[in-house]
């Protein structure tokens, strides 16, 4: 293997808990990639000596971005849905069927190309960890079937069973519980490193508080970590399962109680509040409170959610800039959230950092700083840094 000094760098964000928002800011830094990992990381002037050199001229290095919440494994359209919502239609969840007709009548060659360019377009957009949900499949076959395939692409793949109750079991959810806390999670489990449920009171097609908990024993007995989707259309007790059953995420966080929020503050070692303010953007709903979290004391992640209904969109520098706009988080504590509070909400330590040591998960800008992200909101600035002998590249395959 060859070494690669990366050098000219403007900003270095390091992530590693010191300074503003614990970004560890450095400026002109350097730092020398090798073997797909961090080999050394200082000042320009002391740069090693290393096979090939690479000049970025001033712009920033971030550590690559850590998307913690996604629903890649789908076919089908739902921009009518999209467009409706513009125009005053609320979302209930109801649409997930529709997603999940298309997505049973995909081949796996059809399904894995879709997953395929979806990360594809992540990476060139600075992503490098993602999680991907199955969820659009709802049968045992073709839950097991989307974890593989999402397998394929990350290690951290989440069970969804309980994503809606699919339109053939309407009439008897008992036997959908039994069914996604029975055979479909034995199929999957060895597919899955997570488990999720969509606890929403608020919507007839998802899962109450007792199914939730229910899916969520089952499947933490069956040696999955959890995950929850809580307290995204109205009040409810999503938030306080996850905390009650140990989640590593509760995600959306949009409507919240203050006993909502005492409870999260008690549980920031262990639960993390992921915000996905990509849905509020697409479905035109009050965005969470990040400020309020924050100043409590609550673990904040952002993530894309990116999905065929609340939020197709995979783009984190988007995420970043509707955090800082709309909850008022300030670019470094986006920034943040959207590496080190995201790989805290998938426990994981190695990534959403810059570390000698750490994989070589880096995310440039055409940009000298974070404060970019926000700043130039729409613009596509970040690529994820891939070093090879001849420059840099933007868009690397899966
Ligand atoms: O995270 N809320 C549940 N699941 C997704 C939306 C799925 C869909 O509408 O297709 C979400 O918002
Ligand atoms: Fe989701």
């Amino acid at each position: 293997m060859t070494a690669t000094a990366v050098v000219g760098i403007g900003e270095l964000v390091t992530c590693d808990g010191s300074g503003d928002s614990g970004l560890g800011l450095r400026t002109d830094a350097a730092l020398v990639v090798d073997d797909g990992h961090v080999a050394w990381v200082g000042d320009a002037a002391d740069v090693p000596d290393a096979d090939h050199r690479i000049d970025l001229e001033g712009r920033a290095v971030l550590p690559g971005f850590v998307d913690s919440h996604s629903h890649l494994v789908f076919d089908g359209d739902r921009a009518a849905e999209f467009a409706a919502r513009m125009t005053g239609e609320r979302y209930d969840g109801g649409g997930i069927g529709v997603s999940v007709g298309a997505t049973r009548a995909a081949d796996d060659v059809r399904l894995r190309g879709l997953v395929g360019r979806r990360v594809v377009e992540m990476r060139a957009q600075g992503t490098t960890t993602v999680e991907i949900k199955g969820g659009y499949g709802l049968t045992v076959d073709d839950e097991a079937r989307s974890l593989r395939i999402a397998r394929e692409f990350t290690t951290e793949t989440t069970f969804l069973g309980a994503h809606v109750v699919p339109p053939e079991a309407r009439g008897d959810r008992a036997a959908y519980v039994e069914l996604v806390t029975g055979p479909m999670l034995e199929a999957c489990a060895p597919h899955a490193r997570w488990a999720d449920v969509f606890c929403e009171p608020n919507s007839a097609h998802a899962f109450t508080e007792d199914e939730s908990r229910a899916v969520l024993t089952a499947a933490r007995n069956a040696g999955l970590e959890l995950r929850v989707h809580g307290n995204q259309l109205g009040p409810g007790p999503g938030v306080q399962i996850a905390v009650e059953l140990g989640a590593a995420s509760v995600d959306h966080c949009t409507f919240l109680s203050a006993a909502d929020v005492a409870v999260l503050v008690d549980a920031a070692d262990t639960t993390v509040a992921t915000l996905l303010p990509g849905v509020e953007f697409s479905t035109r709903s009050p965005y969470p409170d990040a400020r309020a979290l924050i100043d409590a004391g609550v673990s904040v992640a952002l993530a894309s959610d990116c999905n065929p209904g609340t939020c197709y969109s995979s783009s984190m520098p988007f995420v970043i800039a509707l955090a800082v706009r709309e909850m008022g988080m300030t670019p470094g504590e986006a920034v943040w959230a959207a590496t080190r509070g995201s790989a805290k909400a998938l426990r994981r330590d190695d990534v959403g950092r810059i570390t000698v040591g750490g994989p070589a998960d880096l995310t440039v800008l055409d940009a000298p700083s974070h404060l970019h992200l926000a700043y130039r909101a729409g613009v596509p600035i970040a690529s994820t840094l891939v070093t090879r002998s001849d420059g840099w590249v933007g868009s690397p395959r899966p």
